[in-house]
C-alpha cells in the first residue's frame, strides 16, 4: 500500500455550526448540523458498501473505551486496505472536538472510513480512490428502548444466515447489511423484537447490532465465529470475571439453547441487554434472568464510577 503523506494538524472549522444540539456531522473538517452533514453520491462507501466503520459511546460527559474502538477501527481500515492521513491520536481529537460542539453528554459517535470516489480518469478500481473520514454523532442511541430491557427482549432465529465469514469478515465493522436487515423484517412480521441468526449450519453468530450470550449451566457463553468481536461483549467477560461467573467463547449450537438458562445481547448502543423469549420459549420466568440483570446493573453502574472513562473538556 502506498504511503500517504501525513495531513497537517487537522484544524477542525466551526464556522458553519448551527444548531449541534440533535447531533452534528464532520465532513471535509467542517461541523455541521446533523441535518446537513452529506457525502458525495459517488463516494464508494455508498454505491459499493465499501466502508468500515466504528461506533463508540459517550455517557455522562465520558467516551467508554475510546482506546478499544480507535484501535478496532484502525485494524478494520487496514483489513479492507482503507487509508488516511490521521492516526488514532489524530482521530481522537476530532471526535472530542465534534462531542464538544454538540454539548451532549449521552452521545452515540460513529467514525467512518470510506473508499471514496475514484479519482477522474482513473480505472474503476478501489486502489484508484481516495479514501475519506466521516464522522457524526447523535444523542445516544439504544437499539433496544429501556422498557424492552427491563422485561427482557423477544427474539426468533431468523431463517436468513449470516453472510459467511469468508466472503465478508465480520470481525472488521461493515455495511453488508442485507442479511441483517433481512432478519430485522422477519422479527417484526413474527411480532418479535429482535433477530438471532445462524451461520446456516447451526451455529449461533450475532444479531443486527449486537452480541449473543447463551448462560448454559452457569456459565456464560458466545460465538467464537461469524460475529464480530464486540467491545461490549469484552466488558461483559470482564464483569464476569469480577462477579465469579465463568465464561467461554466457542461455538455455540442452536440446540443448546434449549437448555439454556438465560439469553443475553450487548451492544455500545444499548449495553448489556436481556432477552426473555426466543421462538416463543419463555427464558426466567419471561424476565431477566439473575446473571443477565446483575451484568446489566453493573455494566451500567460502573460507567457511574468513570469505568473505561475518558472525560470530556466541554467548554
Ligand atoms: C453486527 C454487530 N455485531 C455486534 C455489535 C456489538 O459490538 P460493540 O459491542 O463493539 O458495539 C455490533 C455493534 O454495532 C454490530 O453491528
Amino acid at each position: 500500500m502506498v504511503a500517504r503523506a501525513k495531513a497537517p494538524e487537522p484544524a477542525t472549522d466551526r464556522s458553519k455550526e448551527g444548531d449541534l444540539s440533535k447531533g452534528a456531522g464532520l465532513i471535509d473538517g467542517k461541523i455541521v448540523p446533523i441535518a446537513d452533514a452529506k457525502l458525495p453520491i459517488t463516494d464508494w462507501g455508498f454505491l459499493r458498501s465499501d466502508v468500515t466503520y466504528d461506533v463508540a459511546h459517550v455517557w455522562k460527559g465520558s467516551f467508554f473505551r475510546l482506546d478499544d474502538h480507535l484501535a478496532r477501527f484502525q485494524a478494520s481500515m487496514k483489513g479492507l486496505r482503507l487509508s488516511i492521513p490521521m492516526d488514532s491520536s489524530d482521530i481522537r481529537r476530532e471526535l472530542m472536538n465534534l462531542v464538544r460542539a454538540t454539548g451532549l453528554r449521552d452521545a452515540y459517535v460513529s467514525m467512518i472510513c470510506t473508499r471514496g470516489s475514484v479519482k477522474p480518469g482513473m480505472p474503476r478500481h478501489p486502489k484508484n480512490c481516495v479514501n475519506r473520514f466521516y464522522s457524526y454523532v447523535l444523542p445516544f442511541v439504544w437499539v433496544m428502548p429501556e422498557d424492552m430491557q427491563a422485561r427482557g427482549a423477544h427474539a426468533i432465529m431468523a431463517k436468513t444466515p449470516r453472510i459467511a465469514p469468508e466472503s465478508v469478515d465480520p470481525t472488521i465493522k461493515n455495511f453488508h447489511w442485507g442479511d441483517l436487515t433481512r432478519a430485522m423484517f422477519e422479527a417484526s412480521d413474527a411480532g418479535a423484537d429482535i433477530a438471532f441468526l445462524t451461520d446456516g449450519h447451526g451455529h449461533l453468530t450475532e444479531g443486527p447490532g449486537f452480541n449473543i450470550f447463551a448462560i448454559i449451566d452457569g456459565t456464560v457463553v458466545s460465538p467464537d465465529r461469524g460475529a464480530l468481536e464486540g467491545i461490549t461483549r469484552k466488558s461483559v467477560f470482564e464483569l464476569c470475571d469480577e462477579i465469579g461467573v465463568p465464561y467461554q467463547i466457542r461455538p455455540l449450537h442452536v440446540s443448546e439453547l434449549e437448555g439454556a438458562d438465560e439469553l443475553l445481547t450487548a451492544t455500545t448502543a444499548g449495553g448489556v441487554m436481556p432477552v426473555s423469549r426466543l421462538d416463543g420459549r419463555i427464558y426466567g420466568n419471561d424476565r431477566p434472568g439473575p446473571i443477565s440483570a446483575k451484568l446489566r446493573q453493573r455494566y451500567w453502574q460502573k460507567h457511574e464510577e468513570g469505568w473505561h472513562a475518558t472525560p470530556i473538556q466541554y467548554d
